[in-house]
């Protein structure tokens, strides 16, 4: 849910607040009135709801919500102006809605105000579209062509590229400051090198991707950043400012990708054998309804969609599971163990060598349990009128599905708190939920995250050369904070600051 970071100030905002009130209060009229058994929730104001005290919060969206489970229980309604909007905690109601339920749960709210507008453009965007032919189309190309087991294979040279950087970058700063890494920063610009090589199909050079990386930083800003013409989108005129400055980043974000798009297709021309079928090539030949193409907006609205989706969340999955190791030897130590084991001390770890490494695979499902990149799923609506728990869910509900609460309910999990791998030992988890769901990071059911596969090779593979590679220790006097706060996701208030040391 985007409603932490809403900024509302000055004159524009009791000017924005009124005309939303005209506005709703004349929608109202116009709808009929229906009553509905709703999941029960805190009162809220007439017209606006909860919007006004969600606004105001001080503390992460999050954190409200737990409060509110316990004190309502796991399904939970909030109003945002009319519109219900209904939050899931407990395993078995996610279940019968997503897996049951789950054609009629599998839609999107529709965008709306100008950032949904120039960014996710529901005709060439997956995440956000609605549960139709042309998302179906789109995420079978993408699943089938570019994230299915032999086309993740044939990206290894992607990885190797995006591991050298890596390791180079970080023996770079930790050779100029006594052996101190801000992993980070490091992290985020390797894993988007991995992806925009399956992407575009090549290396680029050091400028282009940070320029790239310049550019989706500024999406990523503002599509986390709701403002009132967001919430009503017909005061947009209100806000001019704000859709010029967003027309411009979306106008650079052209220039950059465009250019990628070009280069690409200058290569395919020439005929020769390529490395690998990237991302673009499957765009480029793809066709929707009424056999059309898809335009070069369409394309680099993809190519941004593909890019944002992995980079954050898997760079941000990895610096918790990082710093968890740092703060705990004896998981770190056990690593290492595993790793020498499976490839010995000389060889470098390769993709085929972690599918051995069960206790690393523990590790990463320990992290996603403790630290989902999302708190939440992508809001999801329902194609008509249904129940959930007995409860109704009316056609315009946002639902939602709280994926901490359910990886940290200590009906399900002991001792939630703590960080140990080795419940993942004993305990078979399936992450895709089809026959119960215990954790659900990467959601469950139809809009379930078409990443996972590729998501869990990069986070195993690269946590697995780290450790092979360097001992990892805290900074002396600065022991790992894990303050956790939101940002597109949720990420470490205090970024990990490590010690490495080549292992001999
Ligand atoms: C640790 C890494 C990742 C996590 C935790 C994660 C998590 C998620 C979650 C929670 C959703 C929403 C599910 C829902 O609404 O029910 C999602 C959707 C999506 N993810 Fe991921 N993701 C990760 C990596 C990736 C990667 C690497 C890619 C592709 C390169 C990707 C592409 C997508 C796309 C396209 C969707 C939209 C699916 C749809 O609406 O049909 N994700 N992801």
């Amino acid at each position: 849910m985007e409603l932490s970071g809403v900024t509302l100030n000055g004159f524009t905002c009791v000017v924005a607040f009124i005309g939303g009130l005209i506005w709703l209060g004349l929608s109202w009229n116009k709808k009929k009135k229906k009553t509905y058994h709703l999941p029960p929730g805190p009162p809220g104001w007439p017209l606006v709801g909860n919007l006004p005290e969600i606004i105001r919060l001080k503390q992460p969206f999050q954190q409200y919500a737990h409060k509110l489970h316990k004190k309502y229980g796991p399904i939970i309604t909030l109003r945002l102006g009319f519109r219900p909007s209904i939050i899931v905690a407990s395993h078995e109601l996610a279940y019968e809605a997503l897996i049951h339920k789950g054609s009629i749960f599998a839609t999107r709210p529709a965008v709306k105000g100008p950032r949904g507008k120039l960014f996710q453009d529901s005709q060439a965007n997956i995440a956000m579209a609605a549960y139709c032919l042309q998302w179906r189309t789109l995420r079978r190309n993408l699943v089938s062509e570019t994230l299915s087991t032999s086309s993740l294979k044939s990206f290894w040279k992607g990885r190797e590229w995006g591991m050298e950087i890596l390791l180079e970058r970080l023996r770079n700063e930790a050779e100029q400051g006594a052996g101190v890494v801000k992993l980070i920063d490091h992290l985020r610009h390797a894993t988007l090198c991995i992806l925009l090589y399956m992407c575009f199909g090549t290396r680029l050079e050091e400028k282009t991707v940070r320029d790239v990386e310049g550019i989706l930083r500024e999406i990523l800003l503002c599509l986390g950043k709701a403002e009132f013409d967001d919430f009503f989108p017909v005061l947009e005129f209100l806000n001019r400012k704000r859709r010029k400055r967003l027309q411009g980043i979306r106008q650079r974000q052209m220039e950059i990708l465009t250019e990628l798009i070009n280069r690409r297709r200058a290569v395919l021309a020439e005929g020769k054998e390529e490395e690998c079928r990237a991302y673009i090539d499957t765009l480029l030949c793809l066709r929707v309804e009424d056999g059309r193409g898809l335009n070069d907006d369409q394309m680099v609205t993809l190519c941004t969609e593909f890019l944002n989706a992995g980079t954050d969340t898997t760079s941000t999955t990895l610096q918790w599971l990082m710093a968890n190791l740092v703060k705990d030897e004896g998981i770190q130590s056990k690593l290492y163990e595993e790793i020498v084991n499976v490839v010995g001390k000389e060889k470098a770890v390769e993709e085929e060598d972690v599918s051995k490494m069960v206790y690393v695979e523990a590790v990463v499902k320990e992290t996603l349990r403790r630290h989902p990149p999302g708190q939440f799923v992508l809001g999801h609506a329902v194609t008509e009128a249904s129940t959930v728990g007995g409860y109704d869910v009316p056609a315009d509900a946002i639902i939602n599905f709280a994926v901490w609460e359910m990886g940290n309910d200590p009906q399900v999990w002991e001792n939630p708190d703590e960080f140990r791998p080795e419940r993942f030992l004993s305990d078979e988890v399936d992450l895709t939920g089809s026959r119960e769901i215990k954790l659900m990071p990467f959601g469950v059911g139809r809009r379930i995250c078409p990443g996972i596969a590729l998501a869990m090779m990069h986070v195993q593979l690269v946590v697995a050369r780290l450790v092979q590679e360097f001992v990892w220790e805290s900074k002396p006097g600065e022991p790992v904070d894990l303050t956790e706060v939101q940002e597109f996701t949720i990420v470490m208030k205090n970024p990990l600051h490590a010690v490495i040391k080549q292992r001999d």
